[in-house]
């Protein structure tokens, strides 16, 4: 087994800390083409329907954040604003694993649905949340700066991830959490 493969194998998810925010950063320059500013992270570790978990590598492989999510919850839904993972640690699992833990969470709050936003030319992140069980339900037209493109709104419905059985799927995903979700 090489190293990295048992540093994923060994992270957690816990709640984002003000502390995390350089590692943070420093994946979201490599992974937003409009990154968050670290402002834009503080505002949401202080808003209160606002949460941010990180997706964090143990001390014995040099302790570091691999990968965070943010999402809000409101009214019924669970909105997903943002996710990323470094590069060093993608295609092992790691951007499911956020995503899992907080639809779950979602799911026990009782939510409706899950939205998200994402990139027409995001065909990666777009696979990702399709095999979760998003689908597509329209678009927002040269609704990113610079190249005016589009963005695809998603949506999963939770009551048919219940319906499906789906949803009992993704706890084999959701093993490495390390965060009291009550
Ligand atoms: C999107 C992102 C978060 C995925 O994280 P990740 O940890 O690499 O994803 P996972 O390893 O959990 O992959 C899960 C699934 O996503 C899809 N996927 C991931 N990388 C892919 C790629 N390069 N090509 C095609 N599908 C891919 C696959 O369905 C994969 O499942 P599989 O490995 O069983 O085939 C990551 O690529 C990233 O940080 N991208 C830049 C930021 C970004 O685009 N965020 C989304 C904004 S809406």
């Amino acid at each position: 087994m090489t190293k990295r493969t048992e540093a994923v194998e060994a992270f957690r998810i816990t709640e984002m800390l003000s502390s995390d925010i350089p590692d943070v950063l420093a994946i979201e320059q490599h992974s937003n083409p409009e990154p968050w500013t670290p402002e834009s992270f503080l505002e949401e570790l202080l808003r209160p329907h606002s949460q941010l978990l990180v997706a964090r590598v143990p001390a014995e492989f040099g302790e570091m954040v691999a990968g965070y999510l943010c999402f809000w919850l409101v009214a019924d839904e669970v909105q997903i604003l943002n996710i990323a993972v470094h590069q060093a640690y993608r295609r092992q699992g790691i951007g499911r694993a956020l995503l899992v833990h907080c639809l779950n969470f979602g799911f026990e709050k009782k939510t409706r649905k899950a939205v998200l936003e994402v990139r027409s030319s995001n065909l990666t992140a777009q696979h990702l949340y399709r095999s979760l069980g998003f689908l597509v339900v329209g678009q927002r037209p040269d609704y990113y700066g610079g190249g005016g493109e589009h963005a695809v709104l998603m949506e999963l419905s939770m009551a048919a991830q219940r319906a499906s059985g789906k949803h009992e799927r993704w706890s084999k995903f959701d093993q490495f959490v390390a965060t009291d979700r009550s």
